[in-house]
């Protein structure tokens, strides 16, 4: 059969570091240098075979102030994959993603697939903050996908979506 799945995926992280420009850049292929701070949240969908299934991802972009916090449930809870987002030049974006990791373990649905992306790949390594051991060992540590990205050179973008949906639809 070719029906096809749908897939709710939240993008979770704090302001900043780039989720709306990672959903930007898989949706759409763009990439906006200034882009604006996301209110409330935005909804983006995308359709896209994988392993000859089709999917259609039903994307929920958050916004990450802080001020924004307590809508987030809305959007997490009940959805089968969520993508939290650090930015590799920030130490206090990997410790608000940690904060998120332990949110959802806690609150969200004990079957959701969750991948910790390490965002702004490309920037140089004079600015990073965060390395990539660090943040696969936090990921390993929870049972998490884990992956760098770049939502500006699109290093990794797809085949995170694409290794989200493999693991749902295999399960
Ligand atoms: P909120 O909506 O406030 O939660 O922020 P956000 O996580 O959606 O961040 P957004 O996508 O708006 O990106 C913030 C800034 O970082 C923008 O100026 C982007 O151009 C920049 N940016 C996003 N991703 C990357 C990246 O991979 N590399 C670089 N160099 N800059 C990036
Ligand atoms: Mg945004």
């Amino acid at each position: 059969g070719s029906k096809s799945k749908q897939i709710k995926l939240v993008l979770l992280g704090e302001s900043g570091v780039g989720k709306s420009s990672i959903a930007l850049r898989y949706v759409r292929g763009e990439f906006n240098e200034n882009g604006e701070a996301t209110i409330g949240a935005a909804f983006l969908t995308k359709t896209v075979n994988v392993r000859g299934q089709s999917v259609k991802f039903d994307i929920w972009d958050t916004a990450g102030q802080e001020r924004y916090h307590s809508l987030a449930p809305m959007y997490y809870r009940g959805a089968p994959a969520a993508i939290i987002v650090y930015d590799v030049t920030s130490t206090s974006s990997f410790t608000r993603a940690q904060a998120w990791i332990k949110e959802l373990l806690q609150q969200a649905n004990s079957q959701m697939v969750i991948c910790l992306a390490g965002n702004k790949a490309d920037m140089a390594s004079e600015k990073r903050a965060v390395s990539r051991e660090e943040g696969k060992d936090h990921a390993d540590e929870h049972g998490l996908l884990f992956t760098e990205t770049s939502a500006k050179t699109g290093l990794n973008v797809e085949d995170m979506f694409i290794n989200l949906a493999a693991k749902i639809v295999a399960t």
